[in-house]
């Protein structure tokens, strides 16, 4: 029985099949239709780990697809990576986000019912927090008026999940709500997929500081945080991959049919200082100047990521140097053509 892993090709997918095979695990699948990534991907994987992953080219808003998916692969779970992630571009586009990021998980979830596939982890964000006014946030934490439409497809994602075990007493779910992921796997050899127009600040950090971009513009400088610009959770992508593994294991014994964990560090760090540790690590300076706001940020979010650690026994292994290091020795492999 295989476990399926959606979105495979992308950046924390293809980062968690690393560390599915590094585990042991080799009845894996991944489908992805390489909207936000490249099937060149699953040769980087190989190098790493000398595994091949069995992929399909699969757009899972296509409800047939889904279903021929199901009925050539016995798949006993799955991990649903597979959704669109950029802010700024779901407030350009939010019908593309809902009818992406919803039809693909229902597609799944009705798969699930018809192939009796009981297990399913669910990649959510912190961005369902809104602007909380606790911080840290936990798990129990009020959930805030979700900011961008990507925000509000994680919130109604959740909502269908906890709906539809209440009616399916056998599926079991676990979500798992991502603060920032950031930074590339140790070998330099896998990393945030390259794109022209990236959507997070890390990548336009590396990219600014390979020439790719001649400045990096902070949106706000006027936050009420210690240097004005927003704070964030910042988590290498190695530890969110290395939760998923925990997050398998704990489905079966879970007692309770849904669970959900924050996935962060615990440290809320400003943009600024992201630049700064940036520069520091890779003894470079970097060319920013601080613009307006850009819409659908909130102010501030970071974690308490305790019930993960008591839980899952999930404890994050890299700092902020570490995700800077790995994200600029990524942007170096990509610029030397590979
Ligand atoms: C971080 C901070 C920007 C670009 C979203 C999702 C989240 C996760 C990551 C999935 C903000 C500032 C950014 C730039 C900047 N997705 N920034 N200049 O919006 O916090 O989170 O992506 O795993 O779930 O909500 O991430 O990296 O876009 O922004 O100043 O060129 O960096 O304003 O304060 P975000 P981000």
């Amino acid at each position: 029985m295989s476990i399926l892993v959606t979105g495979g090709s992308g950046y924390i997918g293809s980062h968690t099949l690393i560390e599915l095979i590094n585990k042991g695990y080799r009845d894996l699948i991944s489908v992805d239709n390489y909207s936000n990534s490249n099937v060149s991907t699953y040769e980087r994987v190989e190098k790493i780990t000398g595994v091949v992953v069995k992929h399909y080219p699969i757009d899972l808003t296509d409800q047939n697809s889904c279903k021929l998916l199901f009925e050539q692969e016995k798949i006993e779970s799955i991990i649903h990576f597979a959704a669109f992630k950029s802010v700024p571009e779901s407030l350009a586009n939010p019908l593309l986000y809902y009818r992406n990021n919803l039809d693909s998980l229902i597609n799944l979830l009705e798969c699930c019912q018809i192939f009796s596939c009981h297990k399913f982890i669910f990649s959510s964000s912190c961005s369902v927090y809104g602007n909380s006014e606790e911080l840290p946030v936990t798990e129990k934490s009020s959930l805030g008026i979700p900011e961008s439409p990507y925000a509000q497809t994680k919130f109604i994602g959740e909502g269908i999940l906890a709906d539809t075990v209440k009616a399916h007493q056998l599926l079991k779910v676990i979500i798992l709500r991502y603060f920032n992921p950031v930074g590339a796997h140790e070998s330099g050899l896998n990393g945030e997929p390259a794109s022209a127009r990236p959507n997070n600040l890390v990548p336009f950090i590396t990219q600014t500081a390979a020439g790719l971009k001649d400045k990096l513009q902070i949106f706000g400088g006027d936050y009420n945080t210690k240097d004005g610009t927003c704070v964030r959770d910042y988590i290498h992508v190695s530890d969110i991959a290395e939760a998923h593994i925990l997050a398998l294991n704990y489905l079966e014994k879970m007692d309770k049919p849904i669970d959900i964990f924050n996935l962060g560090t615990g440290n809320g760090v400003t943009v600024l200082e992201v630049v700064k540790s940036f520069e520091q690590v890779n003894k470079l300076t970097l060319n920013y100047e601080i613009v307006d706001r850009r819409e659908g940020d909130v102010e501030a979010v970071y974690a308490n990521n305790s019930k993960a650690y008591k839980l899952l026994g999930w404890q994050p292994k890299f700092g902020l140097e570490e995700m800077m290091l790995s994200a600029w020795k990524w942007q170096l492999y990509l610029y030397e053509g590979n």
